[in-house]
């Protein structure tokens, strides 16, 4: 979407995937003090979006959107001054249908969607100061093109208010029963690629809930010709941090990311991570990679689904080649690609590996010995550039929530 933003993928922290409806206040400040401390936001992280359960179940007397009154008892304006304050900026969830997913799953009270309020919705957030809105089609109703419309309303409503405001779409619940994925960068400036992650390498899905992340990876990859600067796929926030995988898994998960040209948002809880998690979250490679001003997503140059080579076009001629194995039995693999195979032409190049930060020199050769469900990410510079290899084909999902 051309409306000046996330012309390369957005960073930043949300909410939902530590602490679901449990959110107030004094946490999401917490958070954004603690990606002020850590470092997070001078390396990007910027967004601190605030997901389900911010509502006063009730609009008041002229129809307006209102904060929770026991969990944001200062207000949503202020919360936004507290966040631009520190240099961040702020997000909010909302719905374009009648209730929110909490509203509809949860048995959070109320019925506080946007359907019919866009345009007074709309100039709230603006007033508010909200920088990101996560606009989440949580309804087994409804078609594709019922989406388009009205994801486009709000499109229009946020365009109205002469603010810029990144906008994030989730049309899973449809596109996951319908498939394939709709390119939705007329409408959106980032949109869900599957249901949603959990903090699993695998959980069996191809669109289903929840999902792992090699399971996002296998939707997401065929993808790559969608992502462009102002509109990138969004295979949902990430789970580093937050266990339920081995740290090779979790360095496998924010690597691919990274190569997706993914949003980086992270879903952990900021205020204490371990140092692994810090080194994951903080690498300054991979977070060059995924902000590189060419915002292209990798492609799958060679390999299969259980091995993938991904090479993602950068600016200055550079390619990162990220060698992923998705290795189900276990077992440490060792895989090959070339530099002509990534698209360079020259004959002497530079390989820095993201994680050691090492660099070596290669007349073309590019391998690693990569452990079970490890990646490889290389960055390649010297020589030119060909154009980045064409997209492959779109893949359809199959069953939605
Ligand atoms: C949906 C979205 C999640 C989260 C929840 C909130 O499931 O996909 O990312 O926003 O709603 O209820």
């Amino acid at each position: 979407l051309d409306n000046g933003v996330a012309r390369v993928p957005p960073m930043g922290w949300n909410s939902w995937n530590t602490f679901g409806c449990n959110i107030n206040e004094t946490l999401i400040r917490q958070m954004a003090d603690a990606l002020v401390s850590t470092g997070m936001r001078d390396l990007g992280y910027q967004h601190v979006v605030v997901d389900d359960c911010w509502f006063n179940p009730n609009r008041d007397s002229a129809g307006n959107l209102q904060g929770d009154p026991t969990r944001f008892p200062s207000g949503m304006r202020a919360l936004g001054d507290y966040l631009h304050a520190r240099n961040l900026k702020f997000g909010l969830y909302q719905v374009p249908v009648d209730r929110t997913c909490a509203q509809y799953f949860g048995g959070y009270p109320g019925a506080t969607g946007s359907q019919g309020h866009e345009a007074q919705d709309a100039r709230q957030f603006a007033a508010w100061g909200v920088d990101y809105l996560k606009y989440d089609w949580c309804s087994p109703n409804g078609s594709i093109n019922d989406q388009v419309t009205t994801f486009a309303r709000m499109r229009d409503a946020l365009a109205a208010t002469g603010r810029p405001i990144v906008y994030s779409i989730n049309p899973n619940s449809i596109h996951a029963k319908t498939g394939p994925l709709r390119d939705w960068s007329d409408v959106a400036n980032l949109w869900r690629t599957t249901e949603d992650i959990t903090n699993a390498w695998d959980t069996g899905q191809t669109n289903g809930y929840p999902m792992g992340i090699q399971n996002i990876v296998n939707v997401t990859v065929p993808l790559a010709a969608y992502a462009r600067p102002g509109g990138f796929n969004d295979p949902d926030m990430l789970e580093v941090g937050r266990g339920g995988m081995s740290d090779t898994e979790m360095r496998s998960h924010f690597a691919l990311w990274a190569m997706l040209a993914a949003p980086l948002i992270a879903g952990n809880d900021v205020r204490s991570m371990t140092s692994a998690t810090q080194a994951i979250l903080k690498n300054q490679n991979l977070i060059a990679i995924n902000q590189d001003s060419l915002a292209l997503q990798a492609n799958q140059v060679s390999g299969d689904s259980t091995r993938r080579v991904l090479a993602k076009r950068l600016a200055n001629d550079d390619v990162a080649v990220a060698v992923a194995l998705f290795n189900q039995s276990g077992s440490t693999s060792t895989i090959s690609t070339t530099a002509a195979a990534i698209g360079k032409t020259g004959s002497s190049f530079t390989l820095r590996d993201a994680w050691t930060n090492a660099t070596s020199d290669t007349t073309g050769a590019i391998t690693a010995t990569v452990p079970a469900h490890g990646t490889a990410v290389y960055r390649v510079s010297g020589g030119g550039s060909a154009p980045p290899p064409s997209a492959g084909t779109l893949v359809s999902g199959a069953s939605g929530k």
